[in-house]
């Protein structure tokens, strides 16, 4: 009797429930959660850092499809322009304003910012700070990092990251309202071998913003951690240098990391994880089973350093399954 149970109704869900995680592009929490939810946007305050290319541009259009205001930041003004030309008409009909900045400036500067960002929309206030913007990730081995690459690493996405914060919070405190929606990453979760100083910086964003969200939660503020592992957005108008498409198989499009991003925030989601495999599953391993992690990611550390000096895949099955060929 128990044996024809386990055959009926167990194995089928099991079986069920693995080919539900091999097709995930999410943490089974984010999938579960309906749409975005429009009336937590309509009429809100958006402001976008990053917004002028990639992941930070379809936000912007997708929050401005939910009636968001938004303020978008970045250095290349003439980028934001064009995000924002994109952005005119009904896309955004409740406004859209252009706040060039440089998170490697002055505490000064980001001061004046923040001010700025306030007095927009006759003073509304910012009800969401999407802090999207990070400096450039090129592959080396953690060794090889030169002091001006840990510097300005350090100072674009913690430094000027939290000192953003550090001054916006307390004008969200006097209003009772604010929330954070902080793109970290896969490598702000595990260790990522040819990028050690860009998870370092995303493991010190976790820190910092799940402890924020720790002691001002009683105070109106939320905060939403979004670890995306490889993103392409290679289709994003843009987009820089495009992707090869061998690249960008196991890639969640842009379009779907800001969507899904977007119905985290809406959510009330605290973190969710933007992937596909098999960097889903190396999350859920060192979220549930660390020790099985790190084995395996010191398993391929060294190949996948050799990948991203090949201009092969640092996402592929072939790392984790031994294949030497287009590691
Ligand atoms: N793409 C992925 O596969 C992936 C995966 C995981 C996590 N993420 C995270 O998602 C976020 C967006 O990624 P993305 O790939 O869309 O980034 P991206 O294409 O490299 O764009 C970076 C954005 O940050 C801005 N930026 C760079 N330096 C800045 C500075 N000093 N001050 C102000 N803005 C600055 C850039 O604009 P300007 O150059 O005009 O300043 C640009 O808009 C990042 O936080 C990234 O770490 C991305």
């Amino acid at each position: 009797m128990l044996g024809l149970a386990l055959v009926l109704i167990v194995l089928p869900a099991s079986v069920f429930l693995l080919v539900k995680f091999a097709k995930a592009d999410g943490d089974f929490t984010l999938l579960s959660r309906g749409p975005p939810k429009r009336e937590e946007i309509e009429d809100k305050v958006v402001w976008i850092t990053g917004a002028s290319r990639g992941i930070g541009e379809d936000l912007a259009k997708q929050f401005a499809g939910l009636g968001a205001r938004l303020i978008l930041s970045a250095r290349n003004v003439a980028e934001l322009e064009r995000v924002k030309g994109e952005l005119s008409g009904k896309n955004a009909p409740h406004g859209v304003e252009i706040l060039p900045l440089d998170l490697a400036s002055t505490e000064e500067s980001l001061c004046e910012a923040v001010k700025k960002a306030e007095s927009f929309f006759s003073g509304a206030g910012v009800d969401y700070m999407v802090h999207n913007a990070a400096y450039e990730r090129p592959k080396s081995r953690a060794l090889d990092v030169t002091t001006e690459g840990l510097q300005a690493t350090f100072q674009v996405n913690v430094m000027g990251t939290i000192t953003l914060t550090r001054l916006l919070a307390p004008f969200m405190l006097e209003r009772k309202r604010g929330h954070f929606i902080v793109m970290s990453s896969a490598a702000g979760k595990n260790p990522a071998p040819g990028q050690a100083v860009y998870a370092a910086t995303k493991f010190a964003l976790g820190g910092y913003f799940h402890t924020l969200r720790s002691e001002l939660c009683q105070n109106g503020i939320k905060v939403t951690v979004i670890c995306p592992g490889p993103i392409d957005t290679s289709r994003s108008s843009g987009a820089t240098e495009p992707q090869q498409s061998t690249l960008s198989e196991n890639r969640v499009s842009s379009e779907r990391c800001a969507r899904l991003s977007i119905i985290a925030a809406t959510h009330g989601l605290k973190e969710a994880w933007i992937s596909k495999q098999p960097v889903l599953l190396v999350m859920y391993l060192a979220q549930y089973a660390p020790s099985v992690a790190f084995w395996l990611l010191d398993k391929i550390g060294a190949k996948r350093i050799e990948a991203a000096a090949n201009k092969k895949s640092t996402y592929s099955w072939n790392l984790i399954l031994g294949k030497n060929k287009s590691a």
